[in-house]
């Protein structure tokens, strides 16, 4: 149990490598676990994804640990095909790599079926299964897990406790009761009821306040929607989200997330903590920045 899903990644880090190895990271991807591979002095490689994925045949050959989002891709929103499923663990088996599953809101899907995670197909002991609370019920809470083979647990438990002894005993009983009354449940299927909602929602009205110059990228859930610019005249996808913020809306501006080749612009629309009735409002007003 750790302190968000970035705990569990600063653990491994410390654990599994050394300053100098590659990691190969998908490209766009989370901007996070990345920083944390490069300040333990980590030559961070960003690996192109496409409508399946991250592209298995680009990882770099130094590269032994690679670090995905398979459930959703984090930021673009597909979900990894099985038969990518199958290369990435077939390479992490090959060169003896090690995968780093980030499953950070698979719990919110509002369509289709799940694909099997990493690492259960995993039957080599090669996939590190990284969870958090952050989505699920609040960021602010900073409670993740770390699901390791066996043949790390020793090392990770003695990481965890030369960092900070162990998350607040105080957080993590007060989560297993409400796990354990069948409140997380019960919150589980409102809150997919009500994200699903609102993701129809900032679609619907995007197609109708903004379609000519934004278009929503297919997504299979979660609580934020990716949406490409078309027709910048100029201005960057970071200057528009500043205007934005100007005017009271928070986007994140999806170049921020590629680490290298030519980024697409665009936005992150996160709708895990606006109201339902607040999207159209808050749309139309990103619709004058544009
Ligand atoms: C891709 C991804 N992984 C993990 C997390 C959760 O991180 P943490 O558990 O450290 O809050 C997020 C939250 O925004 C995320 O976008």
């Amino acid at each position: 149990v750790t302190n968000g899903s970035q705990q569990a990644i600063d653990l491994l880090t410390r654990v599994l490598l050394a300053p100098g190895d590659t990691v190969a990271v998908e490209d766009p991807g989370y901007p996070l676990p990345r920083r944390a591979f490069g300040a333990h002095g980590c030559r961070v490689i960003g690996v192109p994804v496409d409508a399946e994925g991250l592209v298995v045949d680009a990882i770099p050959s130094r590269a032994r640990l690679a670090y995905v989002t398979p459930s959703h891709q984090y930021p673009l929103g597909m979900a990894m095909s099985m038969g990518r499923r199958q290369a990435l663990l077939a390479w992490a088996n090959r060169v003896n790599g090690i995968i780093v599953e980030d499953d950070y809101d698979s719990e919110f899907r509002f369509g289709g079926r799940a694909l099997e995670p990493l690492h259960s197909l995993d039957t080599s002991g090669r996939v590190l299964y990284v969870g958090s609370f952050s989505k699920v019920l609040m960021p602010t809470l900073r409670l993740g897990f770390l699901v390791a083979p066996t043949s790390l647990s020793a090392a990770l438990r003695k990481a965890k406790h030369l960092a900070d002894w162990h998350t607040a005993v105080a957080t993590q009983g007060a989560v297993a009761h409400f796990i354990e009354d069948g409140l997380f449940a019960q919150h589980l299927r409102r809150m997919r009821r009500v994200y699903a909602e609102r993701h129809h929602r900032v679609r619907s009205v995007l197609e109708a306040v903004a379609g000519d110059r934004l278009t929503a990228l297919p997504s299979a859930g979660g609580l934020h929607l990716a949406v490409q610019l078309r027709g910048r005249g100029g201005t960057t996808d970071r200057a528009l989200a500043e205007a934005a913020h100007r005017l009271g809306v928070a986007v994140l501006p999806l170049s921020r997330c590629y680490l290298s080749g030519a980024p697409r612009a665009g936005f992150l629309i996160g709708y895990g903590a606006i109201p339902t009735g607040n999207i159209e409002a808050g749309l139309r007003r990103l619709r004058r920045c544009l």
